[in-house]
């Protein structure tokens, strides 16, 4: 099994597709950590529920991103984590997490990328008027959104959606898209 790091910062609705793929056999690795920025993050309360370790942070706390990903570095070292899942992880990975786990960093976001990068992809997509939009599964690199495509999917919206229904189509996706394009990496050894 390969063992998996889940950085979030919000609901954790994609962590929780993940673990219920694992559980149902078509994923196989385990997600030995969850990783959060956000003390209050429900991610943390599902990460309780499902048995799954937290390593929480305060960015404030710390001087600068290096200092504290070098703590995040050496957690992950100790849960032997192969690779990184961002998930809702609202900041940008800095050299210290890339440097260690270069090339085993993935990021989902909620648009068809280069299209509408950064915060509210979904917003944004709703308000440009486009007919369709998706979601992307890439690499992680220094920049924000920027990374290899490893796999994307659309979503339609239709005149009568509301953003609200757009977010969970979109979401829909990515619930099947994440933990399947997962288990490609795995099987390709991407990770290991
Ligand atoms: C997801 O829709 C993900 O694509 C997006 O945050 C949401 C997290 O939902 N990520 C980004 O916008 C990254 N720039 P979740 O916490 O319920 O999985």
């Amino acid at each position: 099994k390969t063992k998996l790091a889940v950085f979030a910062s919000g609901t954790g609705s994609n962590f929780v597709a993940i673990q219920a793929a694992i559980e149902q056999g078509e994923l196989d690795a385990e997600v030995v950590l969850v990783v959060s920025d956000q003390a209050n993050a429900l991610v943390l309360d599902k990460a309780k529920a499902f048995g799954v370790e937290t390593f929480v942070f305060d960015p404030k706390a710390f001087t600068n991103k290096a200092a504290f990903e070098s703590k995040i570095v050496e957690a992950l070292h100790i849960k032997a984590v192969e690779g990184i899942i961002l998930a809702g992880y609202m900041r940008l990975i800095g050299p210290t997490l890339l440097h260690a786990f270069e090339g085993r960093i993935i990021n989902i976001h909620p648009s068809l990328l280069p299209s509408f990068k950064g915060l509210d992809a979904i917003g944004q997509a709703f308000e440009a008027g486009v007919k369709i939009t998706g979601v992307t599964i890439h690499y992680v690199d220094a920049g924000m959104d920027t990374g290899r495509i490893i796999a994307q999917a659309c979503v339609a919206i239709d005149d009568a959606d509301t953003r609200a229904m757009l977010q969970t189509n979109i979401q829909q996706v990515e619930h099947k898209l994440y933990p399947e394009t997962i288990q490609t990496l795995i099987t390709k050894g991407d990770f290991s």
